[in-house]
């Protein structure tokens, strides 16, 4: 994440590169403009969507990955209107030190994650621990398009269509136990096809974790696909979490376990450096981390001489759905 300078090696995309994102994000505007309308009612609804999806989906598709689509979320804040990142960013610009510490090694290198078969193994303090093929996990609930801000803790931010469900579906599925008070994320750990697996960067596998009411919080998203397709292995296949008040960080990769605790876990990160990278890591304008500020952010995309950079918002953006998880609390002290 932060052990070379961030700024290098982004490509800026060309125009032919862009002309998927742009068709899809004509597709998004006639929904919108559609669904305020009379035919609204009918046409919001991913029936709608899906007959205009497959009326245009020679030219609408932006990849060659298999079509994932998701009806769109109506939880409040769920869905942002700001302009979409280009796919060819959101997919060629990334974090996954598993498979390399520069921003386009993750796209490279990817294409060796073995994602079928892919197992998801939920343990610990819950009353039905189990093992998830993930053709059942795909089952659990019915996918919803989510557009988030993903703020970088490096400074920059995207803004992406993410197809899959709030992680609380099947935290309610495998019941949890009273002393149940943490959930720990566990991406997977192959060094025959993580090149950068066991490379001192960090303490493999990368593990995240959340408090339990976070986990539950109807943003915290189990996301699967982004722009209506699977995801692509650079952004973390075939199934993985994006929770978008925190910094990015927190959105742990291609999962393998999920596992209840009562004790904090112990995160990846945290463990590298404690005093840059918090257990709760909450985007936060007003708290710097201790090399720069978190002030403002560069939207990727908009990137040229006299692009202005923006101001980050608290928990960027999303304080109205999760604010009141953390009344009282210190957040310079927990960051
Ligand atoms: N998950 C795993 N397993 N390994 C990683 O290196 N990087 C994180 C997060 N999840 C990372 C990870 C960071 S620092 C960010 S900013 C986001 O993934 C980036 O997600 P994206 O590449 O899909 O934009």
């Amino acid at each position: 994440m932060l052990i070379k300078s961030s700024n290098t090696g982004f490509i800026h995309p060309v125009s032919s590169d862009i002309t998927p994102q742009a068709i899809y994000e004509q597709r998004r505007e006639w929904l919108r403009v559609m669904a305020g309308g009379v035919a609204g009612a009918a046409l919001a609804g991913w029936a709608g969507r899906d007959a205009l999806a497959q009326a245009s989906a020679a030219v609408a598709r932006p990849g060659k990955l298999a079509a994932l689509p998701g009806g769109r979320s109506n939880f409040p804040g769920a869905v942002t209107m700001e302009k979409l990142t280009d796919y060819k960013d959101a997919s060629t610009y990334n974090n996954f030190y598993e498979f390399g510490t520069d921003k386009s090694d993750p796209a490279r290198n990817a294409h060796t994650l073995k994602v079928s078969p892919w197992t998801v193994e939920v343990e610990g303090a819950v009353r039905k621990p189990g093992k998830y093929a993930l053709e059942d996990l795909l089952k659990i609930s019915a996918m919803e398009e989510r557009i988030y801000r993903l703020r970088c803790v490096e400074g920059w931010s995207m803004v992406i269509p993410w197809v899959g469900y709030s992680l609380s579906e099947l935290i309610k599925r495998v019941e949890p136990l009273g002393n149940a008070r943490f959930v720990e994320f566990v991406p997977l750990a192959h060094p025959k096809t993580m090149p950068f697996v066991g490379s001192r960067v960090l303490d493999w596998p990368y593990v995240e974790g959340l408090r339990m009411d976070e986990a539950m919080n109807p943003l915290t998203l189990l996301a699967f696909g982004m722009y209506g397709e699977v995801l692509p292995n650079q952004n973390g296949a075939p199934v993985r979490l994006v929770v978008p008040w925190k910094y990015g960080f927190k959105s742990a990769k291609s999962l393998v376990k999920i596992r209840f605790t009562e004790k904090e876990p112990a995160t990846a990160w945290n463990k590298a450096a404690a005093q840059e990278y918090g257990f709760y890591s909450n985007v936060n304008p007003n708290v710097d981390h201790p090399r720069w500020s978190q002030a403002t952010e560069r939207r990727i995309g908009e990137d040229g001489l006299f692009a202005k950079k923006r101001k980050t918002l608290m928990f960027n953006g999303y304080e109205a759905q999760v604010g009141q998880m953390y009344a009282g609390m210190d957040l310079k002290k927990n960051y």
